[in-house]
């Protein structure tokens, strides 16, 4: 994550809407976890339920914030501003009473989307709240008619792959020094829709 920094520009900002989450429902696999954390264990342990919900530009100066405690190189309020006049990006956060704790930014371009960014505050770490917001904004986009999703990552960001690899992500490839800061390797990996979905299936009301 954190190659394509640029940012397009198109028309007007297109996602002003904020929409409530759905109710997240624990599905079953043969490990006795699931997609959406842990155990059964995790709805005692884990209290916050975040809202996810598409932002609109006025969320700037709060996703500014979090980038900051997220993200090397930092991206500006500029680029994160770019986001909101992308028509390919969708820019989405988790409220916990209304305040954004954190936020994640993909561009779906046909049947494809590719997560940008992504991130959560410190202090709101280690909550289920990166994994609610991960799992949400996925199951969104395939509901929408996505068959892949990719992200980079770094090799050493051993909490954010055993993230992605627990949802279904694999390796799908890697960027040889693409980190601009340190010149570390980015690990390419990639969802597949039918996967996401055979994990969610059993246990899933919806
Ligand atoms: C990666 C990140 C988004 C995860 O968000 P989070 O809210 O802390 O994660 P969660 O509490 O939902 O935990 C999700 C999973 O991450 C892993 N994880 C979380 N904290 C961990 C820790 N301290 N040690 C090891 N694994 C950890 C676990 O697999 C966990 O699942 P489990 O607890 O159900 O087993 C967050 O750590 C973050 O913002 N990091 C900095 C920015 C970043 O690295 N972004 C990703 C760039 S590719």
């Amino acid at each position: 994550m954190g190659g394509a920094r640029g940012g397009h520009s198109s028309s007007s900002p297109s996602h002003t809407i904020e929409h409530a989450s759905r109710s997240a429902v624990p599905d079953n696999n043969a490990s006795g976890k699931n997609i959406l954390g842990g155990d059964k264990r995790a709805s005692t342990r884990r209290a916050p339920q975040p809202v996810v919900c598409l932002l609109s530009a006025e969320c700037v100066p709060e996703l500014y914030e979090i980038e900051i405690e997220c993200n090397r190189p930092i991206w500006s309020p500029q680029l994160i501003t770019n986001e909101f006049r992308n028509a390919h990006s969708q820019v989405y956060g988790a409220r916990l009473s209304g305040r954004i704790v954190g936020f994640l930014i993909v561009h779906v371009i046909l049947d494809e989307a590719h997560i940008l960014n992504f991130g959560i505050r410190n202090s709101f770490r280690g909550e289920g709240i990166g994994r609610v917001l991960l799992v949400e904004v996925i199951d969104r986009l395939v509901d929408e008619g996505v068959r892949i999703v990719t992200l980079e990552v770094r090799a050493t960001n051993s909490v954010a792959r055993k993230l992605y690899e627990s949802i279904g992500f694999a390796e799908a490839g890697m960027r040889a020094h693409y980190y601009t800061d340190n010149g570390e390797d980015a690990l390419i990996l990639r969802l597949d829709a039918q996967s996401f979905l055979s994990r969610r299936a059993a246990g899933d009301p919806r």
